[in-house]
């Protein structure tokens, strides 16, 4: 399995992209100029959305789908990089097979990612009834983790400095727009729609209870051994050397892991090691007036 193209990736670093609204929600620009092909993408009723805002622990969760499908089995979940067996819908990367090119060749079941907000979802995922598999983490530790992986993508804007992005994060100048957003407009409709929401902290706390209730979800009965190889196999350390899962088949040219690794820390509570007294009183302040119309409830220590 290959993110097979006709064309090379770039050689050399791309130029950083802007960002560009598309229904008022900013996007990189090689996703908003290809927007319409993800607006009319045509969801069939077995395939299965896995949602996260950036950094929330996409890989984790695809990692733990993948291997509740493949049963456990080390070797079979190996057949290929992680991106490429449940491809990123909204992708469009030069030198590269487009998200929807690949989803369009796979056979059903499709698993499918995405970042984008409940309100960019394509109308036909919601028509087909799709199952959806939400992943949400603290506002700190998702920026924390959005702020490396913004020094490292080039894919993504410039970071600036730690103050520039946490900036830029709170008035919801990043790419997928706002975190408060996404994550009330989530937990909104998880009781309208097929929706498993999961948070990424209590992943940490007690993954086998997690990956049991993502293996219900998809109608998996899994045997006592083979919950213990999916948490062993999805751990951090484990998946931190793991080519499938750390994006080290990528060229540095679009992820320069010597400025920071894709799989960084992995914890809990990072964002103790970023704020300042005065930075965390304010995002605290901002936070409580941004989520007060939401019941959603984070923790961001365990
Ligand atoms: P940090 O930058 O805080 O380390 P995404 O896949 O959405 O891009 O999210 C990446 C974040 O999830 C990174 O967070 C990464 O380390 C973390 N992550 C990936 N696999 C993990 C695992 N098995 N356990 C805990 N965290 C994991």
């Amino acid at each position: 399995m290959s993110r097979s193209s006709n064309l090379e990736p770039p050689k050399v670093k791309p130029p950083r992209p802007q960002l560009k609204p598309i229904h008022g929600v900013p996007l990189p620009e090689w996703l908003a100029d290809n927007w319409a092909k993800v607006e009319h993408f045509q969801a069939k009723p077995d395939d299965v959305l896995i949602v996260t805002y950036p950094k929330a622990g996409t890989t984790w969760i695809q990692q733990i789908v993948d291997l509740i499908n493949c049963n456990g089995d080390a070797e079979l979940s190996k057949r290929g990089p992680i991106d490429v067996k449940i491809p990123f819908l909204e992708i469009f990367a030069e030198g590269f097979a487009t998200g929807v090119e690949m989803i369009e060749k796979m056979p059903s079941p499709r698993f499918i990612k995405t970042h984008l907000p409940i309100q960019l979802v394509p109308k036909s995922f919601w028509e087909k009834d799709c199952k959806m598999i939400v992943l949400a983490r603290n506002s700190k530790d998702n920026l924390v983790s959005y702020f490396h992986f913004h020094r490292m993508n080039y894919a993504l804007p410039e970071a600036g400095t730690w103050l520039q992005f946490l900036q830029k994060f709170v008035n919801g100048q990043v790419a997928w727009g706002f975190w408060y957003d996404h994550a009330k407009g989530w937990w909104e409709a998880k009781n309208k729609h097929r929706i498993l929401f999961l948070f990424y902290e209590d992943m940490k706390e007690k993954p086998s209870r997690e990956i049991l209730k993502v293996a219900k979800f998809l109608d998996k009965v899994l045997e006592e051994d083979v919950i213990e190889k999916v948490v062993e196999l999805s751990s951090f350390a484990v998946m931190k050397d793991d080519p499938m899962v750390n994006y080290s088949t990528l060229p540095s040219t679009i992820f320069d892991q010597t400025i920071s690794c894709f799989m960084r820390k992995g914890e809990v509570g990072d964002w103790k090691n970023h704020f300042t007294v005065a930075q965390h009183e304010a995002f605290e302040e901002d936070y409580e007036r941004k989520m007060r119309d939401s019941s959603i409830k984070f923790r961001d220590v365990l």
